[in-house]
Protein backbone atom coordinates (compact mmCIF):
# COMPACT_ATOMS: atom_id res chain seq x y z
CA UNK A 1 0.00 0.00 0.00
CA UNK A 2 1.06 3.62 -0.66
CA UNK A 3 -0.49 6.14 1.02
CA UNK A 4 -0.02 9.94 1.42
CA UNK A 5 2.35 10.89 -1.11
CA UNK A 6 3.65 14.47 -1.17
CA UNK A 7 1.42 17.30 -1.85
CA UNK A 8 1.19 18.84 -5.33
CA UNK A 9 1.97 22.84 -5.14
CA UNK A 10 -0.94 24.55 -5.90
CA UNK A 11 -1.80 28.47 -7.07
CA UNK A 12 -2.72 30.87 -4.32
CA UNK A 13 -5.91 32.06 -5.49
CA UNK A 14 -4.96 35.77 -4.39
CA UNK A 15 -1.13 35.84 -5.43
CA UNK A 16 -0.81 33.39 -7.99
CA UNK A 17 1.87 32.39 -6.93
CA UNK A 18 2.93 28.55 -6.33
CA UNK A 19 2.66 27.22 -2.80
CA UNK A 20 2.66 23.70 -1.13
CA UNK A 21 -0.59 22.57 -0.66
CA UNK A 22 -1.53 21.74 3.40
CA UNK A 23 0.81 19.66 5.02
CA UNK A 24 -2.30 18.15 6.45
CA UNK A 25 -4.21 17.09 3.13
CA UNK A 26 -1.91 14.91 1.28
CA UNK A 27 -3.37 14.90 -2.60
CA UNK A 28 -1.75 11.90 -4.07
CA UNK A 29 -5.16 10.97 -6.38
CA UNK A 30 -4.52 13.75 -8.51
CA UNK A 31 -1.00 12.91 -9.29
CA UNK A 32 0.35 16.28 -9.58
CA UNK A 33 -2.28 17.62 -12.10
CA UNK A 34 -4.41 20.65 -10.14
CA UNK A 35 -5.76 21.76 -13.58
CA UNK A 36 -8.74 19.49 -14.11
CA UNK A 37 -11.53 17.27 -12.62
CA UNK A 38 -10.67 14.37 -10.88
CA UNK A 39 -12.13 11.59 -13.31
CA UNK A 40 -13.36 7.44 -12.93
CA UNK A 41 -10.23 6.74 -14.21
CA UNK A 42 -8.17 8.50 -11.31
CA UNK A 43 -10.29 6.58 -9.34
CA UNK A 44 -9.49 3.34 -10.85
CA UNK A 45 -6.06 3.82 -10.64
CA UNK A 46 -5.72 5.07 -6.88
CA UNK A 47 -7.05 1.19 -5.92
CA UNK A 48 -4.81 -0.50 -8.50
CA UNK A 49 -2.19 1.61 -6.27
CA UNK A 50 -3.42 1.14 -3.23
CA UNK A 51 -4.25 4.91 -2.39
CA UNK A 52 -6.86 5.59 -0.21
CA UNK A 53 -9.17 9.07 -0.84
CA UNK A 54 -11.72 11.07 0.69
CA UNK A 55 -15.47 11.88 0.10
CA UNK A 56 -16.88 14.49 1.49
CA UNK A 57 -20.37 15.75 0.91
CA UNK A 58 -21.58 19.14 -0.14
CA UNK A 59 -24.57 21.04 -1.01
CA UNK A 60 -24.00 24.66 -1.90
CA UNK A 61 -21.36 26.46 -3.75
CA UNK A 62 -19.07 28.13 -0.80
CA UNK A 63 -18.61 25.00 1.33
CA UNK A 64 -17.92 22.73 -1.54
CA UNK A 65 -14.91 25.63 -2.66
CA UNK A 66 -13.75 25.21 0.38
CA UNK A 67 -13.44 20.86 0.36
CA UNK A 68 -12.08 22.03 -3.21
CA UNK A 69 -9.00 24.39 -2.73
CA UNK A 70 -8.63 21.38 0.11
CA UNK A 71 -8.23 18.75 -2.23
CA UNK A 72 -10.98 16.32 -1.60
CA UNK A 73 -10.82 14.85 -4.56
CA UNK A 74 -14.72 13.80 -4.50
CA UNK A 75 -17.28 15.94 -3.61
CA UNK A 76 -21.01 14.10 -2.93
CA UNK A 77 -24.85 15.98 -3.06
CA UNK A 78 -25.66 13.55 -0.81
CA UNK A 79 -29.55 13.42 -0.46
CA UNK A 80 -28.44 13.94 3.15
CA UNK A 81 -28.98 17.02 2.73
CA UNK A 82 -32.51 16.01 3.54
CA UNK A 83 -31.81 15.91 7.02
CA UNK A 84 -28.42 18.08 7.54
CA UNK A 85 -29.28 20.91 5.08
CA UNK A 86 -32.85 21.22 4.32
CA UNK A 87 -34.66 20.80 7.60
CA UNK A 88 -36.50 17.53 6.46
CA UNK A 89 -36.57 14.66 9.27
CA UNK A 90 -34.58 11.87 6.76
CA UNK A 91 -33.49 11.83 2.77
CA UNK A 92 -37.47 10.45 1.82
CA UNK A 93 -38.94 13.95 1.11
CA UNK A 94 -35.89 15.32 -1.30
CA UNK A 95 -37.02 16.45 -4.76
CA UNK A 96 -35.07 16.01 -8.12
CA UNK A 97 -35.47 19.46 -8.45
CA UNK A 98 -34.24 20.18 -4.84
CA UNK A 99 -31.15 17.99 -6.01
CA UNK A 100 -30.48 19.43 -9.24
CA UNK A 101 -30.32 23.31 -7.77
CA UNK A 102 -27.58 22.04 -4.67
CA UNK A 103 -25.79 20.45 -7.34
CA UNK A 104 -25.35 23.14 -10.07
CA UNK A 105 -24.03 25.26 -6.88
CA UNK A 106 -21.67 22.80 -6.10
CA UNK A 107 -20.41 21.99 -9.54
CA UNK A 108 -19.91 25.80 -10.07
CA UNK A 109 -18.21 26.40 -6.69
CA UNK A 110 -15.69 23.83 -7.41
CA UNK A 111 -12.84 23.48 -10.54
CA UNK A 112 -10.79 19.87 -9.70
CA UNK A 113 -13.45 17.74 -7.69
CA UNK A 114 -14.99 15.09 -9.21
CA UNK A 115 -18.18 15.98 -8.51
CA UNK A 116 -21.10 13.08 -7.07
CA UNK A 117 -25.09 13.95 -7.06
CA UNK A 118 -27.65 11.62 -5.09
CA UNK A 119 -30.57 10.38 -7.50
CA UNK A 120 -33.13 10.91 -4.78
CA UNK A 121 -36.02 8.37 -3.31
CA UNK A 122 -38.33 8.22 -5.74
CA UNK A 123 -36.73 9.17 -8.94
CA UNK A 124 -35.09 5.51 -10.00
CA UNK A 125 -36.98 2.99 -8.51
CA UNK A 126 -39.57 2.79 -11.43
CA UNK A 127 -37.75 1.66 -14.13
CA UNK A 128 -34.26 1.90 -15.69
CA UNK A 129 -35.71 4.49 -18.02
CA UNK A 130 -36.96 6.79 -15.27
CA UNK A 131 -33.46 6.42 -13.40
CA UNK A 132 -31.40 7.60 -16.84
CA UNK A 133 -34.09 10.61 -17.15
CA UNK A 134 -33.08 11.54 -13.37
CA UNK A 135 -29.38 10.86 -14.27
CA UNK A 136 -29.70 12.90 -17.51
CA UNK A 137 -31.32 16.11 -15.59
CA UNK A 138 -28.45 16.14 -13.06
CA UNK A 139 -25.65 15.86 -15.90
CA UNK A 140 -27.40 18.20 -18.24
CA UNK A 141 -29.16 21.00 -15.88
CA UNK A 142 -26.31 20.65 -12.99
CA UNK A 143 -23.57 19.53 -14.83
CA UNK A 144 -22.14 16.66 -12.40
CA UNK A 145 -19.76 14.01 -13.56
CA UNK A 146 -21.21 11.02 -12.15
CA UNK A 147 -24.45 9.70 -10.36
CA UNK A 148 -25.15 7.35 -6.90
CA UNK A 149 -28.44 5.57 -6.35
CA UNK A 150 -28.80 3.02 -3.72
CA UNK A 151 -29.15 -0.44 -3.98
CA UNK A 152 -27.13 -3.78 -4.96
CA UNK A 153 -28.84 -6.65 -7.27
CA UNK A 154 -31.95 -4.35 -6.83
CA UNK A 155 -30.54 -1.47 -9.19
CA UNK A 156 -28.25 -3.29 -11.00
CA UNK A 157 -30.32 -3.25 -14.10
CA UNK A 158 -31.02 0.87 -13.86
CA UNK A 159 -26.87 1.02 -13.35
CA UNK A 160 -26.14 -1.30 -16.45
CA UNK A 161 -28.53 1.52 -18.35
CA UNK A 162 -26.63 4.20 -16.88
CA UNK A 163 -23.75 2.92 -17.75
CA UNK A 164 -24.25 2.26 -21.17
CA UNK A 165 -25.61 5.40 -21.94
CA UNK A 166 -22.47 7.44 -20.60
CA UNK A 167 -23.43 7.94 -16.85
CA UNK A 168 -20.94 6.81 -14.48
CA UNK A 169 -22.50 5.23 -11.58
CA UNK A 170 -21.65 5.32 -7.62
CA UNK A 171 -23.46 2.29 -5.99
CA UNK A 172 -24.58 2.68 -2.33
CA UNK A 173 -25.22 -0.91 -0.90
CA UNK A 174 -25.42 -1.85 3.07
CA UNK A 175 -27.45 0.87 5.08
CA UNK A 176 -29.04 3.13 2.20
CA UNK A 177 -30.85 5.23 4.53
CA UNK A 178 -33.48 5.79 1.60
CA UNK A 179 -35.29 2.69 3.22
CA UNK A 180 -35.43 4.24 6.74
CA UNK A 181 -38.97 3.20 6.79
CA UNK A 182 -37.75 -0.62 5.91
CA UNK A 183 -35.31 -0.77 8.07
CA UNK A 184 -37.12 0.47 11.01
CA UNK A 185 -34.07 3.17 11.61
CA UNK A 186 -30.31 2.95 10.79
CA UNK A 187 -29.42 -0.49 11.83
CA UNK A 188 -26.15 -2.06 11.10
CA UNK A 189 -26.24 -3.90 8.27
CA UNK A 190 -24.89 -7.25 6.92
CA UNK A 191 -24.41 -9.09 10.13
CA UNK A 192 -24.74 -12.94 9.93
CA UNK A 193 -24.26 -15.50 7.11
CA UNK A 194 -26.99 -14.94 5.10
CA UNK A 195 -26.84 -10.75 5.18
CA UNK A 196 -22.87 -11.25 4.58
CA UNK A 197 -23.17 -13.72 1.50
CA UNK A 198 -25.64 -10.97 0.12
CA UNK A 199 -24.02 -7.67 0.75
CA UNK A 200 -21.49 -9.85 -1.07
CA UNK A 201 -24.06 -10.58 -4.18
CA UNK A 202 -24.93 -7.36 -4.10
CA UNK A 203 -21.37 -5.70 -4.28
CA UNK A 204 -20.54 -7.99 -7.44
CA UNK A 205 -23.94 -6.96 -8.99
CA UNK A 206 -22.84 -3.31 -8.97
CA UNK A 207 -19.27 -3.78 -10.47
CA UNK A 208 -21.07 -6.31 -12.77
CA UNK A 209 -23.70 -3.73 -13.90
CA UNK A 210 -20.40 -1.35 -14.29
CA UNK A 211 -20.50 1.17 -11.46
CA UNK A 212 -17.25 3.00 -11.11
CA UNK A 213 -17.37 2.44 -7.19
CA UNK A 214 -19.30 1.54 -4.29
CA UNK A 215 -20.42 2.93 -1.19
CA UNK A 216 -20.71 0.68 2.13
CA UNK A 217 -22.42 2.08 4.54
CA UNK A 218 -23.06 0.97 8.44
CA UNK A 219 -21.37 -2.54 7.73
CA UNK A 220 -18.89 -4.60 9.99
CA UNK A 221 -14.96 -3.71 8.91
CA UNK A 222 -14.26 -7.49 8.22
CA UNK A 223 -16.79 -7.84 5.79
CA UNK A 224 -16.38 -4.32 4.74
CA UNK A 225 -12.37 -5.40 4.24
CA UNK A 226 -13.55 -8.46 2.57
CA UNK A 227 -16.13 -6.88 -0.12
CA UNK A 228 -12.82 -4.57 -0.84
CA UNK A 229 -10.75 -7.52 -1.62
CA UNK A 230 -13.33 -9.24 -4.20
CA UNK A 231 -14.24 -6.15 -5.70
CA UNK A 232 -11.51 -4.25 -8.42
CA UNK A 233 -14.15 -1.10 -8.31
CA UNK A 234 -12.87 1.26 -5.12
CA UNK A 235 -15.53 0.85 -1.83
CA UNK A 236 -16.02 4.11 -0.29
CA UNK A 237 -16.58 3.54 3.73
CA UNK A 238 -18.92 5.20 5.76
CA UNK A 239 -19.39 3.14 9.32
CA UNK A 240 -18.02 0.48 7.28
CA UNK A 241 -14.11 0.58 9.35
CA UNK A 242 -10.63 0.80 8.09
CA UNK A 243 -10.51 -1.78 5.45
CA UNK A 244 -12.01 0.19 2.54
CA UNK A 245 -10.40 2.39 -0.60
CA UNK A 246 -11.86 5.68 0.43
CA UNK A 247 -14.21 7.22 3.05
CA UNK A 248 -17.09 9.63 3.07
CA UNK A 249 -18.37 11.51 6.10
CA UNK A 250 -21.55 13.85 5.69
CA UNK A 251 -19.56 17.63 6.15
CA UNK A 252 -21.80 18.87 8.17
CA UNK A 253 -21.07 15.69 10.55
CA UNK A 254 -17.46 16.10 10.30
CA UNK A 255 -17.15 19.72 11.17
CA UNK A 256 -19.70 20.09 14.16
CA UNK A 257 -22.67 21.87 12.45
CA UNK A 258 -25.16 18.50 13.06
CA UNK A 259 -26.82 19.56 15.76
CA UNK A 260 -27.99 16.66 18.48
CA UNK A 261 -26.37 13.11 18.26
CA UNK A 262 -23.95 12.23 15.40
CA UNK A 263 -23.63 8.42 14.54
CA UNK A 264 -20.61 6.69 16.06
CA UNK A 265 -19.01 6.07 13.27
CA UNK A 266 -18.84 9.68 12.70
CA UNK A 267 -15.36 11.60 13.80
CA UNK A 268 -15.80 15.54 14.25
CA UNK A 269 -12.93 17.32 12.91
CA UNK A 270 -14.19 20.85 13.58
CA UNK A 271 -16.99 22.52 16.22
CA UNK A 272 -18.35 24.92 13.36
CA UNK A 273 -21.81 25.12 15.60
CA UNK A 274 -20.54 26.36 18.24
CA UNK A 275 -18.26 28.92 16.28
CA UNK A 276 -20.83 29.98 14.47
CA UNK A 277 -22.95 30.84 17.60
CA UNK A 278 -20.17 32.69 19.02
CA UNK A 279 -19.69 34.65 16.01
CA UNK A 280 -23.44 35.58 15.86
CA UNK A 281 -23.50 36.47 19.80
CA UNK A 282 -20.70 39.20 19.38
CA UNK A 283 -22.54 40.53 16.42
CA UNK A 284 -25.23 40.85 18.47
CA UNK A 285 -23.70 41.90 21.55
CA UNK A 286 -22.02 44.76 19.08
CA UNK A 287 -25.10 45.76 17.75
CA UNK A 288 -26.87 46.22 20.86
CA UNK A 289 -23.93 48.15 22.43
CA UNK A 290 -23.46 50.41 19.42
CA UNK A 291 -19.84 49.33 18.73
CA UNK A 292 -20.69 48.19 15.52
CA UNK A 293 -20.71 49.42 12.92
CA UNK A 294 -16.98 51.31 13.49
CA UNK A 295 -15.21 54.24 12.45
CA UNK A 296 -13.33 51.93 9.76
CA UNK A 297 -16.60 49.95 8.19
CA UNK A 298 -18.32 53.46 7.66
CA UNK A 299 -18.31 55.86 4.79
CA UNK A 300 -18.44 59.66 4.90
O1 LIG B 1 -26.54 11.06 1.18
C1 LIG B 1 -25.36 10.93 1.58
O2 LIG B 1 -24.74 11.84 2.12
C2 LIG B 1 -24.72 9.64 1.39
C3 LIG B 1 -23.39 9.41 2.04
C4 LIG B 1 -23.56 9.27 3.48
C5 LIG B 1 -22.69 8.27 1.44
O3 LIG B 1 -25.27 8.80 0.75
Amino acid sequence: MQHGSLPPAQKSAQTGVDKPASDKAPQSLYGGVTSRRVTVRDLAAAKQRGERWPMLTAYDAPTAAVFDDAGIPVLLIGDSAGNCHLGYENTVPVTMDEMVMMSAAVVRGTKRALIVADLPFGSYQESPAQALRSAVRLMKEAGVGAVKLEGGERSAAATELLVQAGVPVMAHIGLTPQSVHAFGGYPVQGRGDEAAHQLLRDAKAVQAAGAFAVVLEAVPAELAAEVTASVHIPTVGIGAGLGCDAQVLVWTDMAGMTGGRVPRFVKQYADLRATLGDAARAFSADVIGGTFPAEEHTFH
